[in-house]
């Protein structure tokens, strides 16, 4: 049985999908205020709990082999807790994982940063990454650049989220509509991207679908024991390029307006006293100001995962029905 932990989330829900294709048995630990109709819909098991409950941990984990964990609080729903989800949270379920002798933990990490222990989401995926080293547990640990998914939106697009499921940016969190809202769609309208950081930052921007894919690619597979990997994109691109092509997929102009990095340090600091989950959400913006310049070829080659390339993922996404003004 494979338990998957943030199921109702966008790479949660994009794993399961994969999971139920290739008929493996899976089980979907979902909050009881989660948005986990289509996962019901599509006969997925659900086992009620939460992080921050290690009775419903326990539970969910019986007859458990692998774990699949994504959960994380970058932008909550409902009431939450950073360090009772993301730091003890995932220490119930490790320890859950110990007694239940699971024989893969399979966990989506972040990039290492200069800043890591500044920002709760590195910080604690940082803490979880060694618990688990330390844990006895085979474990793959997968530390992702980019999603092209989320961050392609918020620079002021909504071309992304077309024919998403339970896409991450469209989760009910004031801050996160509030900046949606007031970024938008920039660039199909206005032909404006707004970008965090410096126009030199490099990264290996990746499809979520691809995220998906090299997780399960990693079930049982003998290199993915006891392993940490980067995960990119099949190219190293500046901000400048991404921009050059949204111009190719929409045939007209797109300006890009740099926003440096203490902007949104100092935002960081500005809202911490008020919301955890907003003062992160610009600790992200600043983080993201570090290169993630992962080099593929060898990993992809591991695990049989074709990459996509931004130009790709964004033609494709131009393709289907959706708002763009
Ligand atoms: N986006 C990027 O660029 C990027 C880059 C590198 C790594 N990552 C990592 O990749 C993963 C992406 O996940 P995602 O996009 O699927 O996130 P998401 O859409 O925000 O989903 C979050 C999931 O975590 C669950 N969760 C939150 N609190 C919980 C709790 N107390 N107990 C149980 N479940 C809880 C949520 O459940 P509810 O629906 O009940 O709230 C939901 O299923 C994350 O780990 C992220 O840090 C992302």
């Amino acid at each position: 049985m494979i338990l998957v932990v943030g199921a109702t989330g966008q790479l949660g829900t994009a794993v399961i999908r994969r999971l139920m294709v290739k008929q493996l048995p899976v089980r979907a630990f979902v909050r009881q205020a989660s948005h986990y109709q289509h996962l019901q819909d599509a006969g997925v098991e659900l086992a009620f709990g939460d992080l921050c409950d290690p009775v419903s941990i326990e539970r969910a984990c019986q007859g458990v082999e692998v774990v699949i964990a994504t959960a994380n609080t970058t932008i909550p729903q409902g009431k939450y807790n950073f360090a009772a989800i993301e730091d003890q949270g995932y220490q119930h379920l490790i320890a859950a994982c110990q007694r239940h002798g699971v024989k893969q933990f399979v966990f989506m990490s972040v990039a290492v940063t200069p800043f890591d222990e500044a920002v709760l989401t590195f910080r604690f995926k940082r803490r979880t990454e060694e618990r688990l080293k330390k844990s006895g547990l085979s474990y793959t640990i997968f530390r992702g650049s980019l999603f092209m998914d989320d961050w392609f939106a918020f620079i002021g697009s909504y071309l992304p989220l077309r024919g998403a499921e339970a896409a991450t940016i469209r989760r009910d969190f004031w801050f996160s509509k509030l900046f949606i809202k007031g970024v938008g769609n920039l660039i199909e309208k206005r032909g404006i991207a707004l970008i965090p950081g410096p126009k030199s930052v490099r990264h290996a921007f990746i499809a979520l679908d691809d995220v998906a894919e090299f997780i399960v690619a990693s079930l049982g597979h003998p290199q993915a024991q006891k392993a940490i990997f980067s995960l990119g994109g099949p190219e190293i691109l500046t901000w400048g390029e991404i921009v050059a092509h949204y111009e190719n997929v929409l045939g007209r102009p797109v300006r890009a307006v740099y926003l440096p990095s203490g902007i949104f340090r100092f935002q960081r600091m500005l809202l911490r006293p008020f919301s955890e989950a907003a003062s992160n959400l610009m600790g992200l913006n600043w983080i993201v100001g570090y290169d993630t310049p992962f080099e593929m070829r060898e990993t992809a080659a591991i695990f049989g995962v074709t990459l996509t390339h931004a130009g790709e993922f964004l033609r494709e996404k131009a393709s289907l029905p959706g708002q763009t003004s």
